[in-house]
């Protein structure tokens, strides 16, 4: 059953906004993910998602499908980040699928809480493994093709006019808040956050200059996703949402939204930014 618009994208964008580009997203079966994807779906791109999963690839790209009739939607299960040639063959079966790549979010994530005395090392590379060299392989594997989409669709360098084409050749990586303070239980996913941080920005500026735009999206708690269920501590999940500065957790739509802004041309000129769609809650002191 298709899921209701309101739920996962807002009511301000155009309807063909992102007709006939083409997603790459690994993570795409979770919650977050799959709801970026499925907003620009809806916005008319076509999509390709990865996951190691594959029924659960194959089932929520069969689900993401049903935000517009004519979407071409593919899901590549058993596809691991860690591994450069599982992923590649991934982005070989999107181009050759759906005739290249214009847009990539790099969110495959591992997570757990565990103290650093918990922590074996295999858990701490484990978590790097899939957050800094999957996404690097992410990119590694796609900018050749988001170097074929910036191309078409440059701004003009002298009237600073955007292409008729409309946009191509960004990336955004999902990452978070956490390493920006540091957070017990999550020594790991900081210290790997960070490393997708910097991978953004040094793209950002070795890719800028051939009208590719490099971007962090760092979700805050949103609401009915697995790193909210499984991270917070069962003790203060009930109601936490009522002690967040907004009053509220984000919901899915609020990371869908600033999706499409990043890939939209409202987005053009931001590049090696960390958008935070976290209503200022990794600034609230910790709890004592
Ligand atoms: C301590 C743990 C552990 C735990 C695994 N390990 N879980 N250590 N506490 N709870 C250790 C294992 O003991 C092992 O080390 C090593 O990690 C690798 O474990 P495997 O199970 O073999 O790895 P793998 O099958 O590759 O699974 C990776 C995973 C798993 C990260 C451990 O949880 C996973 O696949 N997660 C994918 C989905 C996910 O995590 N999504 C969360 C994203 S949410 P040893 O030494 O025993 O060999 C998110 C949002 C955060 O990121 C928002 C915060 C508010």
């Amino acid at each position: 059953m298709a899921l209701p618009k309101s739920d996962y994208l807002s009511n301000i964008w155009k309807d063909d906004l992102f007709k006939n580009k083409v997603v790459f997203c690994t993570g795409g079966g979770g919650t977050i993910c799959s709801a970026q994807v499925r907003a620009l779906v809806h916005l008319g791109a076509n999509a390709c998602i990865v996951g190691r999963n594959v029924a659960k690839t194959e089932k929520m790209a069969q689900s993401i499908a049903t935000a517009r009739p004519s979407a071409k939607v593919i899901g590549v299960g058993a596809t691991d980040v860690r591994n450069f040639d599982s992923l590649k063959a991934a982005v070989d079966r999107c181009v050759s699928e759906l005739g290249g790549i214009d847009f990539v979010i790099a969110g495959a994530a591992g997570n757990f809480l565990a103290s650093i005395n918990q922590l074996s090392v295999n858990g701490f590379k484990t978590v790097m493994d899939i957050d800094v060299l999957g996404s690097y392989n992410t990119a590694k594997a796609t900018l050749p093709y988001l170097q074929e989409s910036a191309a078409k669709h440059k701004v003009d360098s002298k009237t600073l006019q955007p292409s008729s084409l409309g946009t191509g050749g960004r990336i955004i990586f999902v990452s978070a808040t956490m390493h920006y303070t540091g957070m017990i239980f999550q020594t790991h996913v900081s210290v790997a956050k960070a490393g997708v941080d910097a991978l953004s920005n040094n793209i950002a500026l070795e890719f800028g200059p051939l009208g590719i735009t490099s971007n962090i999206i760092a979700p805050g708690p949103i609401a009915n996703t697995e790193g909210v269920e499984r991270l917070l501590p069962s003790d203060s999940k009930e109601e936490s949402w009522k002690s967040q500065p907004l009053g509220r957790y984000g919901s899915i739509r609020d990371i869908a939204d600033a999706t499409v802004y990043l890939f939209s041309d409202a987005g053009s000129y931001v590049n090696g930014h960390a958008l935070v769609v976290d209503g200022a809650s990794w600034r609230m002191p910790a709890a004592s």
